[in-house]
């Protein structure tokens, strides 16, 4: 055998190619196929994003269109999604629904066993396209509210906040949209990676989605979001802020929304949504969920030198556009299903088996022994 190089948690390791998206950990810079990420978070809509990461160019005018026509067309759940969300136990969490619901859908697609690029970007809008019903049929069940139906010509942030909330305002779904935006592609982070991994076998993209969203749910990943959601609620005022992170850190717990892996000096997203959710909170004229954030921000750069990544302020702008708790990770899951796909798609046009190895430390050779003789 080879030399292997041993290196947990794959830190620092290149496995692949990639056109889709650039980090620079230096500069502290994060590109989509070329585009600054400070251009497109508050300047395109997500579908010009979305149509971005899949087909690698923005789009033309007649092609956003399109695109639109297309998700609006393909966004529909067929009844048989319904009845399985009927059977759907109350405490199952909304990233176990959509998991589910994704290989679900998998299962009744015809198309599903294609791998080919043309066949992979069909199922990959009717992903995006039927995400937000999914995620808004899971959600509005579950506390007893009517199932909205998809309002005619609004945005997909739009949409998407209406499903959930009932909230048609474009103010609110602008911050969503520049969340989703910030939320679509980052590399090969666990669950993307995961994504890779399934489809380098040639399985199917519903498989490979279904295991990033398992991946995503993980409170190291896109599970944080929700965890921060839950500090400021245990936090409540902010003149606890600081004892409260305090007794975390003595306690060596982690402290949800800080840290990456990548990003060590600074997570560009985290200055983008920082900016929004100050700006909502002072329009909102309810800034206590801010001045939290800003004193758990400051402590964990004095005691751990911990930078906030993306995860922590959104979750001051989901707290404030009234999107409920449990639906922060999902909301991750419907913005980066266009990343997911794009890599999917990258994957199976150019594939090799991901198949790395592992450093054994486990028992030396020993003789086998009959079962009467052990
Ligand atoms: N709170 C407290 N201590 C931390 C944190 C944190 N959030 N993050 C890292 N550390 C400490 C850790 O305890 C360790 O300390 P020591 O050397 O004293 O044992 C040191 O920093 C290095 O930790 P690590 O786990 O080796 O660092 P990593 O680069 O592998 O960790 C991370 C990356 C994201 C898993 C970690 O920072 C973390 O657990 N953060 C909290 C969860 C979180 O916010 N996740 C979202 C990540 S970004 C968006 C996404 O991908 O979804």
């Amino acid at each position: 055998m080879e030399t292997v190089v041993h290196n947990p948690g794959l830190d620092g390791v290149v496995v692949g190619e990639s056109a889709i998206c650039q980090i620079d950990e230096t500069r502290g810079s994060l590109r989509y196929r070329g585009y600054a990420i400070e251009d497109l978070a508050e300047q395109a809509t997500f579908e010009e994003v979305s149509f971005l990461l899949l087909h690698g160019d923005l789009p033309s005018s007649c092609d956003l269109q399109e695109w639109q026509a297309e998700l609006t067309y393909a966004g529909s759940l067929p009844t048989v999604v319904g009845q399985f969300l009927q059977t759907v136990p109350s405490s199952a969490p909304l990233m176990d629904v959509l998991r589910t619901g994704v290989s679900f859908l998998g299962m009744i697609d015809t198309e599903a066993q294609d791998v080919s690029h043309e066949a992979n970007l069909r199922k990959a809008t009717r992903l995006l396209a039927q995400m937000p019903l999914l995620l808004s049929w899971a959600v509005r069940t579950r506390y007893d509210h009517p199932v909205l139906k998809v309002p005619a010509t609004k945005s997909f942030a739009q949409s998407l906040l209406y499903l959930l909330t009932g909230d048609l305002r474009e103010s609110h779904a602008k911050e969503l949209e520049v969340s989703l935006n910030l939320y679509a592609e980052h590399e090969l982070n666990a669950s993307t990676f995961a994504a890779r991994v399934t489809a380098s076998t040639l399985a199917d993209l519903y498989g490979a989605v279904t295991a990033a969203i398992a991946t995503l749910k993980g409170p190291l990943h896109g599970g944080a979001n929700e965890g921060v959601a839950e500090m400021f609620y245990a936090i409540r005022e902010p003149e606890e802020a600081q004892g409260w992170i305090h007794a975390k850190l003595r306690g060596k717990e982690r402290v949800m929304g800080f840290g990456h892996r990548v990003l060590k000096h600074e997570d560009p997203r985290s200055a983008i949504i920082k900016r929004r959710a100050k700006a909502l909170s002072q329009q909102a004229d309810e800034t206590r969920w801010y001045e939290i954030a800003e004193i758990i921000e400051r402590t964990m750069k004095e005691e751990k030198g911990l930078l906030p990544n993306l995860d922590f302020y959104t979750a001051v702008v989901y707290q404030l556009i009234g999107i409920p708790k449990q639906a922060f990770t999902p909301i991750f899951v419907t913005s980066r299903m266009s990343g997911w796909c794009a890599h999917i798609i990258e994957q199976q046009d150019h594939n090799r088996l991901i198949r790395p190895r592992a450093s054994y430390i486990g028992h030396p050779a020993r003789e086998f022994l009959y079962i009467g003789d052990r």
